[in-house]
């Protein structure tokens, strides 16, 4: 397994769990240090379980030759971060490619679990034909795991796909899961690659699309929380992702909307309904700005506390995280930003102090912003908050809350496309407010 980030470190771990023996190999000293010891240097819950009861079936490594001696399948889980111009960055898969022995014996078979963009197999299979490596296998398996529910996802997964340029080569990664009951799609390796884009593109576009609807909402007085569960009661559409908030972040969803509107393009096609993706998603972080502005006026020296920092609950990570373009917009407009998170204390917020409490971070605080819907924050309408702040305005960025409940407690209420117990006035300003973003 070549990557110890959370793919390969859940990949690997739940292979182990299957029975298989594992080699995680990362080129990261530190990491592998600390997983040699026993530590998990990433959150994610029920992992360290795995980890501890498979540790006799998994090896850390820095070492190339180790990690592929004997080897039946050479998983490649590192990562492809968007480059300037929006197109992944294939470093560190070729860097696996390139750096195979040129004498493995058997058929290993190299299974892609990296998102990668349509045509990397087939240049991978070409590279590996000049190398000579004619007897290694290449299958495009994409993964599917979500953070925070991963070990899970990677266990009872909607289904697994698999694309081989050889049917045999297919069987084989079949095989390797074959204690997992699901829905296996079996293609060529383009159609696989595509997949894990169109899905995770798809996804993306639901949340835009349930934002877009939820700003509509503010303007005519409609609840988007009613009605997405109108909406996703339709069995054609479902009723996962129509959480309105303030946009969807992560290591996964930008990434691959900005890579498959680049391959698009790239291709000659402009894929106009993902550029309105990414600009609705873009345009929903700012509008929380915007909200606060119309509580508070200038934003000039007001204290503001951002309450959960990661893209999500149930993960440290805050890659791309909304919370950062929320902060750093906050602190443009010159306010001074406070900002509490259970798990996550990135070091690279520069400006923002980071508290160890709830109450720490409202405490004079002007307002606050649900960022992240940590269920410790179901609570945060309470009296002793509510006194710690100068201001009692709560922006419900997840809409986690019970308005009704919150007014009730004193706060200055306002979530995401629930305007239903807006008064008239309030109304009339997130008309103006919808009005001035548009310009
Ligand atoms: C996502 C996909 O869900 C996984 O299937 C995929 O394997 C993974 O990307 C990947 O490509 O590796 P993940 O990024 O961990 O998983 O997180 P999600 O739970 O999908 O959430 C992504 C973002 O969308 C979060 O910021 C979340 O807050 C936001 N979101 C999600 C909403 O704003 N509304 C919703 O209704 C759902």
């Amino acid at each position: 397994m070549f990557g110890a980030g959370y793919v390969g470190l859940v990949t690997g771990a739940s292979f182990a769990d299957l029975g298989h023996e594992v080699v995680i190999r990362d080129v990261l000293p530190d990491r592998i240090e600390r997983l040699q010891a026993g530590e998990v240097p990433i959150y994610e819950p029920g992992l360290d379980e795995v980890l501890e009861r498979n540790a006799g079936r998994i090896h850390f490594t820095l070492d190339m030759a180790e990690a592929v001696e004997g080897a039946e399948f050479i998983y490649v889980a590192v990562g492809t971060p968007p480059t300037h111009s929006g197109d992944a960055d294939l470093s560190a898969v070729w860097s696996v490619v390139d750096g195979l022995p040129a004498d493995l014996p058997g058929r290993p078979i190299v299974v892609m679990k990296s998102t990668v963009p349509v045509g990397t197999g087939g240049h991978v299979r070409a590279r590996l034909d000049e190398r000579g490596l004619t007897n290694v296998g290449y299958v495009s398996n994409p993964e599917f795991l979500a953070e925070g529910s991963a070990l899970a996802d990677f266990m009872s997964p909607d289904r697994i796909v698999v694309g081989a340029f050889q049917d045999g080569d297919g069987d084989r990664v079949v095989s390797l899961h074959s204690a997992i009951a699901t829905e296996i799609v079996r293609t060529d390796v383009p159609s696989a690659e595509l997949v894990k884009l169109a899905a995770n593109a798809f996804l993306s576009t639901r949340i835009s699309f349930i934002n877009e609807i939820a700003n509509v909402c503010e303007l005519v007085g409609a609840d988007v929380v009613d009605v997405a569960r109108g909406v996703g009661l339709d069995h054609r559409l479902g009723p996962h992702f129509l959480r309105a908030g303030i946009g969807f972040g992560g290591s996964c969803f930008p990434k691959d909307v900005t890579s498959l509107k680049q391959l698009a393009g790239n291709s000659g096609y402009p894929f106009l309904l993902l550029q309105a993706v990414w600009e609705v998603n873009e345009l929903q972080k700012r509008r929380v700005v915007a909200k606060l502005q119309k509580h508070l006026g200038s934003l000039r020296g007001k204290k503001v506390a951002l309450l959960g920092l990661a893209f999500k609950p149930n993960t440290d990570d805050t890659r791309e995280a909304p919370s950062r373009v929320i902060a750093y917009r906050l602190l443009a407009e010159g306010a001074e930003v406070r900002a509490w998170d259970p798990v996550a204390h990135p070091d690279d917020l520069q400006g923002v102090e980071l508290c160890d409490s709830v109450l720490d971070a409202v405490r004079d605080a002007d307002a606050a912003v649900i960022v992240t819907e940590w269920p410790e924050l179901r609570s945060v309408a309470s009296p002793e908050v509510r006194d710690a702040m100068a201001r009692p305005v709560l922006v419900d960025g997840r809409n986690l809350l019970d308005p009704v409940e919150a007014r009730a407690a004193g706060f200055v209420y306002e979530g995401i496309g629930r305007p239903r117990h807006a008064s008239p006035a309030d109304l009339q300003s997130l008309r103006e407010l919808d009005a001035e973003l548009r310009h």
